[in-house]
């Protein structure tokens, strides 16, 4: 007999919430937990030990309910400190399959728990609500000016994040709050100690971790509802302190960008290689395309072996049959590069006269040498096994 329920933990940061804190226990209680027939629901609170007595509500209401916990901070720490907590303890001592990410305020409706946890159970492994697509919205009452900044600050989230891969075309509205998230495989697998920020915009580096970990991601429609009671705690640093995040963990966490970032420095060295030599070439009075042909060569050599040793570390060639083979194939491919330049090269002085020659050399690398090599490395020869 194996068919035991899966658990959901609902998830709820607060500071100073008493005025919606009770009513959303009982709603979730008595009308929305009672109509998810396939998931065991828990809800656990994460209070900052707030002033205006939020816990004492959920202490009361723990009388009534079995499937509610509360965890109580001695401070306030930030909703990124309350959620990390939350999902270690909904983890390690509520059992959760599924952790949902929900706000006190009634800003997220309660219907969508059972809609998100549907997209689990259909193989997604992160339910987004989105404000964005089709049958989500921004509260009515919300004027130009704060559209506006939500508009530009998620594009730019977007960008910054995904760019120019598919999540950034997929993902609409990245400063959601609205979450469910699969534990295995992924928030079991994700490294919640090192957090860069605990402030809101750990929302985005938990989407960028889920992301990486390669979870299958789902929109699911967020009509964002007006705050009725009590206060926003966004605080006018959050802009900033988002943009700072998305930088963060684009550059620093982001294997893609960490080797491309290389794939650059090292063609830069051999871009000054080939400026070198392809002056001292043609001073000695060589011919044209002996200059560039000689220097188009050196820099080849000194691609293959730092890109060897640093930027594909990881796929390494090893051993002196494999790097004589290898390196052989560099060159057949680095062929084209050569015949690019060579090309494009001879032609651009003949056209624009000798005095250009170096102004020539960046623009053909940039835009013809460059993508034509992180093609081909990537593709044949730092191939992955
Ligand atoms: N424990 C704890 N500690 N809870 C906090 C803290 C904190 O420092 N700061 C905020 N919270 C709780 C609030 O009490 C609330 O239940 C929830 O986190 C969301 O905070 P709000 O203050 O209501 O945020 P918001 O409505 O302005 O922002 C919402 O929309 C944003 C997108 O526009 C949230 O859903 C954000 O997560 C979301 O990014
Ligand atoms: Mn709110």
């Amino acid at each position: 007999m194996n068919n035991k329920k899966q658990t959901a933990v609902v998830v709820i940061p607060t500071y100073n919430e008493v005025d919606s804190i009770g009513k959303m226990i009982d709603h979730l209680f008595k009308k929305t937990f009672p109509q998810i027939k396939n998931w065991h629901c828990k809800l656990l609170v994460v209070d900052d030990t707030s002033p205006d007595g939020t816990y004492k509500v959920v202490q009361e209401k723990q009388k009534k309910y079995k499937d509610l916990y509360l965890l109580l901070n001695k401070e306030k720490a930030g909703i990124g400190n309350a959620y990390v907590k939350g999902f270690k303890e909904a983890m390690n001592k509520l059992d959760a399959d599924t952790i949902i990410e929900f706000d006190s305020d009634f800003q997220h409706p309660p219907e969508t728990i059972p809609a998100m946890l549907k997209e689990i159970e259909n193989g997604a492994d992160y339910v987004l609500g989105s404000r964005k697509i089709k049958g989500g919205s921004n509260p009515k009452g919300w004027g130009f000016k704060r559209v506006f900044f939500s508009e530009v600050g998620g594009f730019t989230a977007r960008f910054i994040l995904f760019f120019p891969f598919k999540n950034f075309f997929k993902i609409t509205d990245p400063t959601t709050g609205l979450k469910a998230s699969r534990v295995k495989g992924f928030v079991n697998k994700m490294d919640m100690d090192n957090l860069y920020t605990k402030s809101f915009a750990y929302k985005l580096e938990f989407l960028f971790k889920m992301v990486l970990l390669g979870a299958k991601i789902k929109e699911i429609p967020l009509q964002f509802g007006l705050r009725t009671v009590g206060e926003s705690k966004i605080e006018p640093k959050t802009a900033a302190d988002t943009l700072k995040t998305v930088l963060h963990v684009r550059l620093y966490d982001d294997p893609f960008v960490k080797k491309f970032l290389k794939f650059g420095t090292v063609g830069f060295i051999g871009y000054l290689v080939n400026a070198t030599l392809l002056q001292l070439v043609a001073n000695l009075g060589q011919p044209e395309w002996m200059a560039w042909g000689v220097s188009t060569e050196a820099a080849i050599i000194s691609n293959f072996t730092l890109n060897n040793i640093w930027t594909f570390k990881s796929d390494k060639i090893k051993g002196l049959s494999a790097l004589t083979k290898k390196f052989l194939q560099f060159n057949f491919t680095s062929a084209g590069a050569l015949i690019i330049q060579t090309v494009v090269g001879t032609i651009g002085v003949s056209v624009f006269g000798a005095q250009y020659r170096q102004l020539l050399l960046p623009f053909i690398i940039l835009f013809l040498v460059l993508p034509y090599n992180w093609i081909m490395y990537n593709k044949i020869i730092w191939k992955k096994k």
